[in-house]
């Protein structure tokens, strides 16, 4: 049998009522929601790294500055498995689904039958095409070993780039900065967060960033990477060479679901999911970053939201519905990024908003942008302001129509904005 260390032997096979793919956030918190809910059926989950489950936010901040040790991220102690009679399978991959035979097949032989599937792979990093992407130097920001392997080269860089200007990349530039390198961002769009954030929160934090010395390139592209075996620098499509001895690629990431896709799950990107967290297949549940499901905080579109919270939110709905309760996906969305000395929560999602407002004065480093849409409240991203963040929420719940004089008014919380 394996144990919670994942000790596993190759070609091991079982049978559990529960497999879970993944043992991200998602999949830890799916397999001890289960536990949590009084599931007494069996449970494995499976994950390609060869650790317990940890959290990944550290990777690009605290863990990559080496303030925060790789013990204080495990989500749990070992111990935390063991009694809840989980067996974690580390170090392997599922590589095929058999949705008819209910069973999946693991790179190491591992063979694993089961009740029900829950699929909680996320994503894995987009990588640069252009020639040079492979030399070495050059790194993505996923998992711990990502994260080592670029602290171990930190030393001896003086000039790092960054290629893209979401979340990891800037994250990692501050970290960066904070340890006296020379940072250039690289970002094809002409903002800086465009993905997750509004126009005004792009700009401070562009500002933010050149204040803290950043050289930001926007609405740049790269050609090539340039070195023989170790990355000498980026040459952008404009022609000019910016030289380093390390690149950091932070471009997006890309849902793993081949083989559930291959086994015949409906989905583009990602694989689609009901409002219950069930896939096209049959017993196959989907969570977290590659499941697309209807969100009405999105207008009702059909989206993917990287975040721990949604995989966190819809590993709670399906360990409550396999435990024998119904449930229902439908959490506000919520994110959060440190960079520098700036805290930023978001809650709500800003796509499709018509009108902002702006909370306070940036200049402070503390103020909220306030996204509407006709008139009703859809998102907030608050800078060091944790008050706006936590009474936002119910005005995004809620959807509610807020004038915006009122909301412009620094002086007047917002949970009074909320009853009235
Ligand atoms: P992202 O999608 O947030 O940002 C990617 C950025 O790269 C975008 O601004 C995009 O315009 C730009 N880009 C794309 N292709 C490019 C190219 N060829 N050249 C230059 N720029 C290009 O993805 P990111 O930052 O890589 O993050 C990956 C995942 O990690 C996401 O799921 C993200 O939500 C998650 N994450 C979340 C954090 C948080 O919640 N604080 C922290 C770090 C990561």
């Amino acid at each position: 049998m394996p144990d919670a260390r994942g000790s596993a032997t190759t070609g091991w096979s079982g049978r559990y009522d529960v497999v879970i793919v993944g043992a991200g956030h998602g999949g830890a918190h799916a397999a001890a929601a289960l536990r949590q809910h009084g599931f007494a059926g069996s449970v494995a989950m499976v994950g390609d790294e060869p650790r317990l489950p940890y959290e990944r936010p550290p990777l690009s901040k605290d863990y990559l500055s080496g303030e925060t040790p790789f013990e204080q991220l495990l989500l749990h102690p070992p111990a935390f498995w063991q009694e809840r009679d989980v067996e974690i399978l580390t170090d392997r991959r599922v590589t095929t689904v058999d949705a008819r035979a209910h069973r999946v097949r693991c790179d190491d032989g591992t063979v694993l039958e089961y009740g029900h599937l829950v699929w909680a792979t996320g994503g894995t990093p987009r990588t640069l095409s252009c020639p040079g992407h492979d030399l070495g130097g050059v790194h993505t920001v996923r998992t711990v070993a990502d994260s080592d392997r670029l602290r171990a080269e930190l030393p001896a860089v003086t000039r790092a780039v960054v290629v893209g200007g979401g979340y990891i990349g800037l994250e990692a530039a501050a970290v960066l900065r904070a340890a006296g390198k020379h940072v250039t961002v690289v970002e094809a769009q002409d903002r800086v967060l465009a993905r997750v954030a509004g126009a005004p929160l792009s700009r401070f934090y562009e500002a933010l960033h050149r204040t803290h010395g950043v050289d930001l390139r926007l609405g740049a592209s790269v050609e090539r990477l340039e070195g023989a075996s170790r990355v000498a620098g980026v040459r952008l499509a404009d022609g000019e060479l910016l030289p380093c001895e390390l690149v950091i690629v932070g471009i997006g990431i890309v849902p793993a679901v081949a083989p559930l896709r291959a086994a015949g799950a409906a989905g583009s990107d990602g694989v689609v999911v009901d409002e219950r967290c069930r896939t096209t297949l049959p017993d196959v549940f989907a969570i977290g970053d590659c499941a697309a499901h209807r969100n009405r905080f999105a207008d009702d579109a059909v989206i993917r939201l990287e975040s721990v919270q949604n995989a966190h939110d819809q590993a709670a709905v399906v360990a409550r519905i396999l435990a024998g309760t119904d449930a229902r996906y439908d959490a506000v969305p919520w994110f959060w990024s440190k960079q520098y000395d700036l805290r930023l929560q978001t809650v709500g999602l800003s796509t499709g908003h018509d009108a902002t407002v702006v909370r306070g004065d940036p200049a402070t480093g503390r103020f909220s942008v306030v996204y509407l849409r006709e008139g009703r409240v859809v998102a907030l991203d608050c800078v060091n302001a944790v008050k706006d963040y936590v009474q936002g929420r119910k005005l995004v719940a809620a959807r509610a129509r807020v004038d915006p004089a009122l909301l412009a008014d620094p002086a007047l919380p917002l949970k009074e904005l909320a009853s009235a």
